[in-house]
């Protein structure tokens, strides 16, 4: 699978976010080392701190269908640049793919890829806790 195909899936999955308190909509696309790709998208809460990004949702639904590895994340929304991920998902991601390319696009169908050690430098992983 292309960055732009998983970058169309990111896209479609962000028709499905969930987002009555910031009506900013995330959608998310990760690909399971099996293939297989899962999509993701942001679920708000009026609990505010409870609501979850895209990037987790997709990694969530990854790994409890087994999947193990990561080989690569897409991330859009409709922001002037590209979407970037937030810490706390660089840290999630991080746990199953290090190194990953992160495409970071927007609604325009523009996109960037950086590789996530580049923008988690140095990150706490599994050896760490080992
Ligand atoms: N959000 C994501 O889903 N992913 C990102 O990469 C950035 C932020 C969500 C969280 C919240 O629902 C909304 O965008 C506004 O911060």
């Amino acid at each position: 699978m292309d960055l732009k195909a998983l970058m169309e899936e990111a896209a479609k999955a962000r028709e499905k976010a969930y987002v009555p308190y910031s009506r900013f909509a995330v959608g998310a696309a990760v690909l399971g080392g099996s293939g297989k790709v899962y999509p993701g998208c942001n679920v708000e809460n009026a609990s505010y701190g409870l609501s979850i990004c895209a990037e987790r949702t997709a990694v969530a639904k990854a790994v409890s269908e087994g999947e193990r590895e990561i080989k690569a994340v897409a991330v859009v929304a409709d922001v002037p640049g590209f979407c970037s991920p937030c810490g706390a998902c660089r840290q999630v991601l991080a746990e199953f793919g290090p190194r990953m390319p992160v495409i970071m696009g927007n609604t325009r169908g523009e996109y960037k890829v950086r590789d996530l050690n580049e923008l988690l430098p140095e990150a706490f992983n599994l050896e760490d806790v080992n």
